[in-house]
């Protein structure tokens, strides 16, 4: 089971915090991030974390366990594909000639592109590959598939439980539906003192995504924690930024540094590592 309550923070990282919360009370809201530049701010946080390996090595196995036959999957919020195209590439090795569909649905239409050229990449007839450029609440969906997979996407939808009713919908009998979805621990308490409100609500986290399956009465299989490290300690302006989910500002580069190494733990290597934990939700369309 999920350890989904985060571990109360030290003296000095709820001061830090704190500190943070101060500076930034009754403050004009941090920029945004934007579409443009989202997937590569993505991409130079996820270099300096374990947590792409772990989830791709984690979501293979499950398809693995899914059977030899055709298979789909609908990955919502699927950015640039550089996970997808991974998970796609283990379908089509572990069983050639097996047919697979794959469907991306993601509201930025550049993210889109990149989705399907890392598809098209594959260069393979078996592949069937569409993307929707569409928030997932207005993708027009006219075909059901053996996995839907939200990866960090469920933050922004407006509805958890209607997505989830809405993903369940589009579920063959016996289908799957993974969120992957972080906790509000100690990174993420960032997010919540630092990033701009999103348009109609603030990001959803592993607890509002849990209670969110209980108020649909929607059964979980299992709820399953990949502990993944993060090297922040060195990073650039751009992966903090993507950390926090807001443009900081100079003068807020120092404090958030030193708030990150409050909270770190010693990785393998004895270097200073953020805990950057993914919740896995699983439930199957009976
Ligand atoms: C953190 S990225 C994750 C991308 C990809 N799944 C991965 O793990 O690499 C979140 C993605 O969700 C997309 N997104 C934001 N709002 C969405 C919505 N309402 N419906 C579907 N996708 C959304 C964003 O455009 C972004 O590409």
């Amino acid at each position: 089971m999920s350890n989904i309550a985060s571990n109360p923070p030290t003296d000095a990282a709820a001061a830090l915090l704190g500190d943070l919360r101060a500076a930034r009370r009754g403050a004009v809201a941090l920029p945004a991030l934007q579409p443009d530049s989202y997937a590569r701010d993505h991409a130079a946080f996820e270099q300096l974390s374990d947590q792409r390996d772990l989830i791709a090595d984690h979501l293979a196995g499950r398809l693995g366990g899914m059977g030899d036959g055709p298979m789909s999957v609908l990955s919502v919020g699927c950015g640039d594909g550089s996970l997808d195209v991974r998970l796609a590439e283990g379908l089509l090795r572990a069983v050639p000639g097996r047919p697979v569909r794959y469907v991306g649905i993601d509201p930025w239409s550049g993210s889109a592109e990149l989705f399907t050229a890392e598809m098209s990449a594959l260069e393979a007839d078996e592949l069937s590959v569409d993307v929707h450029v569409s928030s997932f609440a207005d993708a027009p969906m006219d075909e059901t598939f053996d996995v839907v997979v939200f990866v960090h996407s469920i933050y922004y939808v407006s509805d958890v439980g209607e997505s989830l009713r809405g993903a369940l919908d589009l579920l063959r009998p016996g289908g799957e539906l993974w969120v992957l979805v972080a906790p509000r621990a100690a990174l993420n308490a960032l997010v919540d003192v630092l990033a701009p409100p999103l348009e109609d609500h603030r990001q959803w986290f592993s607890n509002d995504v849990h209670e969110a399956f209980l108020d649909a009465r929607i059964t979980l299989d299992d709820v399953v924690t990949l502990d993944a490290l993060v090297d922040l300690a060195s990073s650039s302006d751009e992966a903090l930024d993507f950390a926090v989910q807001a443009r900081l500002t100079a003068e807020l580069r120092g404090p958030v540094r030193a708030y990150l190494d409050a909270v770190s733990v010693p990785g393998a290597d004895g270097g200073h590592r953020v805990p950057h934990p993914v919740d896995v939700f699983s439930t199957t369309r009976h």
